[in-house]
């Protein structure tokens, strides 16, 4: 069993080392930002009201992404383990986690300065089928332009202009941040719920983080 939840600033490489950790451990990644814009595309009530929310670089309200990710985890596909990337997002939404019983083996941080996020985002390419990630200089497709499994085209993700990035920075580190010190305290608690908490710095190769990562989950499980 594998109950993997990644933490990290909007570009920190969440989405990037979830497909690694999905291949390493054979668990699905549930990428609530995949979730939602899948929902806006088909024109639901949840994606309609979503999307005011996402392309203002705001979060979308608790109990809807609590509703959508706690039935996903449900699902047969997650009986060894799952990579949420994404959520929780707030102390509500971990709250929720532990009141619905959901248990979490690691808590994974990749930090990265916000410096650094700005030229990310930037040169971000995403395949919309599927979420994969790319950057035109960092992390290049192998045809430009194409989607290395599909061949199918990436597009940019309209919340990555530098303004909707900057309110997404700055909600990570009012909204999102304070989990760290949740987790922290309720990993020293001693609770036998409480999840492994694992810190990695995410500057260097995306095949560098992935080994720390990696590693880092091997050694404690
Ligand atoms: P979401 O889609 O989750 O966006 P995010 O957290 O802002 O994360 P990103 O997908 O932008 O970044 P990432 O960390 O996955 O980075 P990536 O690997 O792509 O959420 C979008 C919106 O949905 C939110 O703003 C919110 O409105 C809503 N939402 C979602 N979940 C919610 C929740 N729980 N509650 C409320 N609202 C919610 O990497 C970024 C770039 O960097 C890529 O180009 C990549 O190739 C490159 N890169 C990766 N690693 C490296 C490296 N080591 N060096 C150089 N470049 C790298």
């Amino acid at each position: 069993m594998m109950r993997i939840i990644l933490l990290g600033l909007p570009g920190a490489g969440k989405g990037t080392q979830a497909q690694f950790l999905m291949d390493r451990f054979k668990i699905p990644q549930i990428s609530t930002g995949d979730m939602l814009r899948a929902e806006i595309k088909s024109g639901t009530a949840l994606g309609i009201e979503a999307k005011k929310f996402m392309d203002a670089g705001n979060l979308v309200p608790d109990h809807l992404v609590t509703a959508m990710t706690k039935h996903r985890i449900i699902q047969r596909d997650c009986v060894n383990g799952f990579i949420i990337d994404g959520f929780p997002r707030t102390i509500a939404q971990a709250e929720a986690l532990r009141i619905a019983a959901i248990d979490i083996d690691f808590v994974v941080e990749i930090e990265v300065a916000d410096d650094e996020i700005l030229r990310r985002m930037s040169g971000r390419r995403v395949h919309p089928g599927s979420g994969r990630s790319y950057h035109l200089q960092f992390n290049p497709p192998r045809v430009a332009g194409r989607d290395d499994l599909t061949g199918e085209p990436l597009i940019q993700r309209v919340d990555d202009n530098e303004e909707t990035v900057k309110r997404r920075i700055d909600n990570y580190h009012s909204l999102t941040k304070p989990l760290v010190n949740y987790y922290l305290g309720w990993t020293a608690s001693g609770d036998k719920h409480a999840p492994r908490y694992v810190n990695v710095y995410g500057r260097g190769t995306v095949e560098h983080i992935r080994d720390k990562i990696i590693a880092a989950l091997v050694q404690r499980h």
